[in-house]
């Protein structure tokens, strides 16, 4: 399946996006080893988030879809899940697989984690150093899965020093640390969502955080809890980036999350020169919640702070769509880690830019862009699916008409992509190969 974009007028609209991908997997596998009933709202019910409820099902947990995006887990508590008949897929998702290596690492028994192609070539070994460090056996294929957990219902605490930022990887070693005796503890070399440790404390588990060392106390039990999942920040930053380059649209994009950890698209953006603004910012349980104002903007480019680059880690597709059409050379930096994203995603968006007439360098762990308009052409996503939606954007601005191949795995995290940039005036559908 391909996307098929012509150039566009996107115009002032208000829109509301899916909900938020980290906090939907963190709400199923935290209120899975509750004591009692959590109840979510917004959850995002896109392939990734799927493939978590269907793994907690087979892990003998009851979750009702009472709704479209409303879901009622029954919680067995910490020690109450069940080992699973067969090996759990996780197709495409890289949070789910983590995560679970963590929650798995605590249990009294064997069990399988598998996935798509592009999950099968990621790599694990930076979550199987610290939970076999703390007791739990992990076979994999070469620090890739499928991997098997041999789980230990008594691990050791431990104190990790991660060698890369990772919210996945904090969170994996955090899960394992409630079974653990004593207090585990994780030192991130920059700051990472932290959905975890927020959900964690709305649930009742303490979580201390001090000079970047993240700590729990093994032992404690998690309460269930009514928990409201905010729309996505990195869904919504594809319409802030289609109001920003539109010729003149003033977007709306409601009720979305704007935890500080994970803020960065907006002030990179915003020193691009992005005319954004956070209205009606409050709170839902735990976390950070605003409308979110986008008008058409000049972007101008420069160097792109390295600090912030943990706190945007999944918008690169969209900065480099943003460096694209931005005055001058926009050099990134500090990006390596977007290698072993769902792609390489600096080589994708520096394949994709290309091919839409932008000049790109590539280097180990940045890029340099340099801006230019769009032309129009036919681009790969290389499955990915925000590779996919960021070259969408771009083609909304082209001057002919692009077709974006493999898009299917857009509806891994935005289910309703095609049409929520529709409803702003994007001319895009779906085509099959053959009328291609
Ligand atoms: C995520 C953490 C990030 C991010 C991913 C979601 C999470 O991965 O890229 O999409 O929910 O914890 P890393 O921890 O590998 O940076």
């Amino acid at each position: 399946m391909l996307f098929r974009v012509t150039p566009s007028k996107i115009r002032d609209a208000t829109v509301t996006v899916p909900g938020d991908k980290s906090i939907s997997h963190r709400a199923l596998m935290l209120g899975a080893i509750a004591r009692g009933r959590s109840e979510i709202s917004g959850f995002l019910a896109g392939e990734d988030c799927l493939a978590t409820l269907a793994a907690m099902r087979a892990l003998g947990v009851s979750v009702q879809e009472v709704g479209p995006t409303e879901l009622i887990v029954e919680g067995v508590g910490r020690d109450g899940l069940d080992q699973p008949d067969s090996a759990l897929d996780l197709g495409n998702s890289g949070t789910a697989m983590r995560l679970m290596a963590g929650l798995l690492a605590g249990q009294p028994f064997v069990s399988v984690l598998d996935g798509d192609g592009s999950l099968r070539s990621r790599p694990m070994g930076r979550v199987i150093t610290p939970l076999t460090r703390m007791g739990a056996t992990i076979d994999s294929h070469d620090g890739r899965p499928p991997l098997t957990v041999h789980g230990s219902p008594r691990l050791e605490a431990i104190d990790y020093v991660m060698p890369v930022a990772s919210a996945q990887v904090k969170s994996a070693v955090l899960l394992a640390g409630l079974y653990a005796d004593g207090v585990t503890s994780v030192v991130e070399p920059a700051v990472t969502r932290d959905h975890t440790e927020r959900m964690l404390g709305s649930m009742g588990v303490s979580v201390t955080r001090s000079h970047g060392r993240v700590s729990i106390a093994g032992g404690q039990s998690l309460t269930g809890c009514r928990i409201t999942v905010p729309a996505d920040l990195s869904s919504a930053s594809f319409l802030m980036l289609a109001a920003l380059l539109a010729e003149r649209a003033d977007i709306l994009i409601q009720g979305v999350g704007i935890n500080p950890t994970r803020t960065g698209v907006i002030d990179i953006l915003r020193a691009m020169g992005g005319k954004i603004d956070i209205l009606n910012a409050r709170s839902e349980g735990e976390e950070p919640v605003g409308d979110i104002r986008v008008r058409s903007s000049q972007l101008r480019g420069g160097e792109v702070d390295p600090g912030l680059v943990s706190l945007a880690i999944d918008e690169f597709p969209v900065l480099f769509v943003a460096a694209a059409v931005a005055s001058g050379e926009t050099v990134f930096t500090g990006i390596g880690e977007l290698r072993v994203k769902e792609s390489d995603r600096i080589a994708a968006m520096a394949d994709g830019l290309r091919g839409l007439g932008i000049g790109v360098q590539e280097s180990a762990d940045g890029a340099e862009v340099t801006g230019g308009q769009f032309t129009g052409g036919r681009v790969k996503s290389f499955g990915d699916h925000r590779v996919a939606m960021a070259l969408a954007v771009a083609a909304t601005v082209a001057n002919g008409s692009v077709l974006i191949e493999d898009v299917e795995a857009v509806d891994t995290s935005f289910p309703g992509f095609v049409n929520c940039l529709a409803s702003v005036g994007a001319t895009i559908e779906h085509v099959e190969e053959a009328d291609a």
